[in-house]
Formats: C-alpha cells, sequence, structure tokens
C-alpha cells in the first residue's frame, strides 16, 4: 500500500526543545469495527470502550517524522489562530502553585475538585497566575474556562458523545466518538476557522497525547469535492466522510507532558486526545479563547 504524504495545513510549532522527538505519524485510519480496543481497568472491573457507529481511529503505526514531513508540518508564515498549533509549558509562576496541589489520589473528576476545594488559598492563585498568564497569550477578545476534565487511563481516544446516553449512565456505556471536529450547530465547514481555538493544560502526573489531522475543514471540503456530492455535507458528518474517503491520509500524535498545553483549532481539525498506555487518572484544564502565541 503507498504511503499517503501529508500536505502542507494546519502546522505546529513551539518553543520547547527537541519539538519534533514528542511528535509521530502514522499511516492512517480504521473504522473502529476493524480495531482492537485495548482493555480499560476502571474501580476494579475492566471493560473495552464502545464506539459510536460512525468512529475512526488512528492505526497504530507510529513512527518518528521525515524530514520532508517536518518542513511540512512547519507552521505557516502567518501564524493565526486557526491555522496553528501551538505545544508550550506552563511558566514557572502558574507550576510553583499547581505542583501544591496534590491530585495523586484522584480517581474521579469529582474528587480532583475537592483537591481544589481543600487547597483554596492555593487554587486562589493559581486562579491569579493563570490568567496573567492566559492574557498575555490571548488577543482581545475574551477567553472563558470552559471545563476541568479527566479521563480514564489506557483510553485510545478520550472524547465521548455523552449526549447520545440516557441518564445516569455507568462508565462502560459511554460511546467514544474517535477522531472528530468540535464544530457545532453555529458553524458551516467554511466558517469554523473564524471561532477561535483552545488551550488545554495537563495537570495529570503523565504525559497524553493530542492526535490531529493537519487540514482545515476547508481543505477537507475541497479534497471530499473529488470524491462525493458535498452539498449535503455539514460540520457533524464531515468527519465520517472524510475518514470513508481518504482512510489512508497520515493523523499527527503530539506528546503533551506535564505541565504541557496545547492551543488547537479543535473546530477546524479532526483531533483527539489519548490516554493509551497510562495508568492514572488524566487531568485537564481547558479554555476557550482566541490564543495566540507568536509573541512568545
Ligand atoms: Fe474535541
Amino acid at each position: 500500500m503507498s504511503i499517503t504524504a501529508i500536505k502542507k495545513g494546519i502546522g505546529i510549532h513551539s518553543n520547547l526543545p527537541n519539538i519534533f522527538e514528542n511528535i509521530q505519524i502514522n499511516s492512517g485510519v480504521v473504522h473502529h469495527s476493524e480495531h482492537r480496543g485495548s482493555k480499560i481497568t476502571y474501580g476494579g472491573g475492566s471493560f473495552l470502550p464502545l464506539y459510536i457507529d460512525e468512529a475512526y481511529i488512528p492505526k497504530r503505526d507510529w513512527k518518528m517524522l521525515s524530514k520532508n514531513e517536518k518542513q511540512c508540518l512547519h507552521p505557516q508564515a502567518k501564524l493565526k489562530d486557526h491555522n496553528n498549533i501551538y505545544l508550550g509549558e506552563l511558566p514557572e509562576s502558574v507550576k510553583k502553585h499547581l505542583k501544591r496541589i496534590d491530585f495523586s489520589h484522584c480517581k474521579t473528576r469529582e474528587d480532583v475538585i475537592e483537591s481544589f476545594a481543600k487547597n483554596q488559598e492555593v487554587t486562589e492563585k493559581l486562579n491569579e497566575e493563570l490568567n496573567k498568564f492566559l492574557n498575555s497569550i490571548s488577543n482581545s477578545k475574551p477567553f472563558h474556562l470552559n471545563c476541568i476534565t479527566t479521563n480514564l487511563p489506557n483510553l485510545e481516544m478520550v472524547a465521548c458523545d455523552i449526549s447520545r446516553l440516557p441518564e445516569n449512565f455507568t462508565v462502560e456505556e459511554r460511546k467514544y466518538m474517535g477522531l472528530h471536529n468540535d464544530g457545532t450547530k453555529f458553524m458551516k465547514l467554511h466558517t469554523t476557522y473564524k471561532f477561535g481555538n483552545r488551550i488545554c493544560i495537563n495537570l495529570g502526573a503523565e504525559a497524553r497525547h493530542f492526535v490531529y489531522v493537519n487540514l482545515s475543514m476547508i481543505q477537507v471540503h475541497n479534497m471530499l469535492k473529488k470524491k462525493m456530492d458535498t452539498s449535503k455535507l455539514n460540520v457533524y458528518n464531515v468527519a465520517e466522510c472524510f475518514f470513508k474517503y481518504y482512510p489512508n491520509y497520515p493523523v499527527i500524535k503530539i506528546k503533551q507532558g506535564r505541565y504541557q498545553y496545547y492551543i488547537a483549532p479543535t473546530d477546524n481539525c479532526f483531533h483527539d486526545g489519548s490516554t493509551l498506555g497510562n495508568t492514572s487518572l488524566d487531568i485537564n484544564m481547558v479554555y476557550f479563547g482566541n490564543f495566540n502565541h507568536q509573541n512568545h
């Protein structure tokens, strides 16, 4: 099978040393029905994650980037919030407060919230420093905390669509989405780039991974025009259509260490997080805004 070359699209930039050592590429995706999942151990039991019908999962044939691929992932000349991904590490002024809150015993999101509450004074200082930092990388538009999320360890793909589940669903009943875009009813494929980006900060004890496809929704739309009638294509069915017609388009995987953050236009590209291989709870803080790291 021939290897599909990546196009120039959503690049990656970072001030971290040896950034390309933390980035890998694969040969595309498989439909979840052809995918051998990894077992999750949770609360004494274990289960295999379920997926929504249209979920596609990156293949596991990860390898380091070639010279051409590194070139291709170089950020575009004009860094905009919608055309690049940034990987960075929190400044010491924020980390020093975070280090004083112990999350090591946390098994659930409630435990994490309780840890913040128990350390009220530190949490307030953390908030203050974090806001200063976020202001320094944000343009004039306001940003806001979207959520503190937790994910189980050893999850190949972390995003899950709980809106399709009954109330009081169990952990085992969750259905994971696979690679997806975060578009909403307010967006069209050619407007997703106008909705800013997000910053996701890793507060957990272990590194996690951010996986993504380096194409904007406009690029995806243009590629699909060659394969299908796109009159009914929208932000909800675009992932399924793309992966059906282009299963060999490579996925990029970025390692996000403890206290590191990524900034990504998640409405404008297919992506997900992964905790595969981890053993402790994954904890993140996510803010929505218009973050731009070019001045750092
Ligand atoms: Fe997402």
